[in-house]
């Protein structure tokens, strides 16, 4: 297995390219199954969750041609309607194939995706959801078995839907399966997350009808078919995010390009309470820092408040910022795995309940140290750039799930950043 090897203490300075966004592109993926010719991505970052998203879209019988960041996709003959358990169980966001699968094919054979290292991660929402349609839905051996071959020609009936809790993938997957159901769907509570946002566009280039992605009430009118589009994958805020936290920490100045301020406000908000210095202009976001930051409150909620995706980021900062400061995660129930992590770094964390007390120290010590989760990896990279000496992270096949070139991406800023198998 692939460690990473950081040698702390260099301050990061230059440009970095902020690549497209993962929690956008596996939707906008999943939707070619809705279209019946070609959908044309660009800004399709080269991540494992990327591959792994193509390897069960062919295994289905799509057409997929990748080349660098462009993917062409061609659902025209779909062979199998099912996502089988050894594909989904290393990628939840499989859960994104149900919706399309449903409302195109009217039947789909979905295994129920597994818990993962932050939380047990229901899908319960998107189940009801697509009840709430009409689908007749039961689950078999693990399996989600769905189908509407009761319904009036065999379609997803519009229904109006309130969510209970505000899910990102449970919104996409309904959006999608309301894309071509008999009637409009009004989604109510529904996520604003921008990627919810990129993915209503490009289904509106399919040629859907949405209105209201971006707020809390979606308005979907089903139309018979959609057709092929070209869309690029909008930036992804989280790694933009994760590299202006490295900035402000390491001290320096980092210039990110392609990189939208208006998807990032609070986290803008929170480097600058920080002490940082955050500049934005069209599309690019400047960040400066002496290094010398104080210790900010964090408590995490759906877009536009601040994200989930990026707390544990932030507590990396916080435990070498001045003072005393609360980080309180209020979307998953387990996802503070890189605190006792964090802690053999030298790191001071008490954790009460789903909010961790972190008292800035001066200096964090190299250690080795585990990644569990995508984002807790994210966060012992920003601590092993400020640690004083070598920290050696194990199991970052967690990183290379939704960083692309990440070594090199830091390397390129004058870190120390080096993986060895
Ligand atoms: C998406 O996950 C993202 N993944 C996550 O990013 C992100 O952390 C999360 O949204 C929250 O912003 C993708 O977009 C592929 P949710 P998702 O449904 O959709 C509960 C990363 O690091 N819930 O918005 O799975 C759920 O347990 C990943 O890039 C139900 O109870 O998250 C959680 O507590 C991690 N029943 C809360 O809602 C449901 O049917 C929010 O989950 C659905 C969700």
């Amino acid at each position: 297995m692939d460690k990473l090897l950081i040698q702390g203490g260099a301050r990061l300075n230059g440009e970095v390219t902020v690549s497209g966004a993962k929690n956008a592109a596996l939707p906008i993926l999943c939707a070619a199954l809705l279209a019946e010719d070609t959908l044309k991505l660009s800004s399709v970052p080269k991540l494992k969750d990327v591959g792994t998203t193509i390897h069960l879209l062919e295994h289905m019988g799509v057409k997929v041609n990748r080349q660098a960041d462009k993917v062409d996709l061609d659902a025209r003959h779909i062979q199998s309607l099912e996502a089988p358990y050894e594909m989904v169980k290393t990628m939840r966001a499989s859960i994104l194939v149900l919706g399309p699968l449903l409302a195109r094919f009217g039947k789909a054979r979905v295994s129920l995706p597994g818990g993962c290292a932050i939380g047990s991660r229901p899908v319960d929402l998107h189940i009801k959801g697509l009840q709430a349609m009409g689908a007749k839905i039961h689950i078999e051996h693990g399996y989600i078995e769905a189908t509407t071959e009761h319904l009036p020609n065999k379609r997803l009936q519009g229904a109006r839907y309130y969510m209970d809790l505000v899910t990102v993938t449970g919104t996409e997957n309904l959006m999608m399966a309301a894309a071509l159901a008999n009637g409009t769907t009004v989604l109510e509570n529904a996520a604003k997350e921008p990627e919810v946002v990129d993915m209503a566009e490009c289904l509106i280039k399919m040629g859907a009808k949405i209105k209201g992605a971006g707020t809390d009430v979606i308005t979907i009118e089903g139309v018979e078919k959609l057709h092929g589009a070209t869309h690029q994958v909008v930036c992804d805020r989280i790694e933009a995010g994760t590299y202006m936290v490295a900035a402000a920490m390491t001290g320096g100045e980092v210039k990110l390009l392609n990189v939208k301020e208006n998807l990032l406000d609070a986290v803008i908000e929170k480097l600058r309470e920080a002490g940082a210095e955050v500049i934005c202009d069209q599309n690019t976001i400047t960040v400066k820092s002496d290094g010398k930051l104080k210790a900010v409150n964090i408590r995490t909620a759906p877009h536009p408040a601040f994200p989930t995706d990026m707390q544990a980021q932030f507590m990396a900062l916080n435990t070498v910022a001045e003072g005393v400061s609360k980080v309180t995660e209020t979307i998953f129930e387990n996802r503070f795995m890189h605190v006792q992590e964090m802690q053999r770094l030298g790191a001071n964390i008490d954790i009460d309940g789903n909010t961790a007390l972190v008292k800035g120290v001066a200096q964090l010590e190299g250690a080795t140290v585990m990644a569990t989760d995508l984002r807790a990896s994210a966060s012992l990279v920003l601590a092993g750039l400020v640690a004083q000496g070598q920290t050696v992270i194990e199991r970052i096949y967690h990183l290379d799930r939704g960083y692309e070139n990440l070594e090199e991406k830091f390397n390129a800023l004058g870190a120390n950043v080096k993986r060895v198998s």
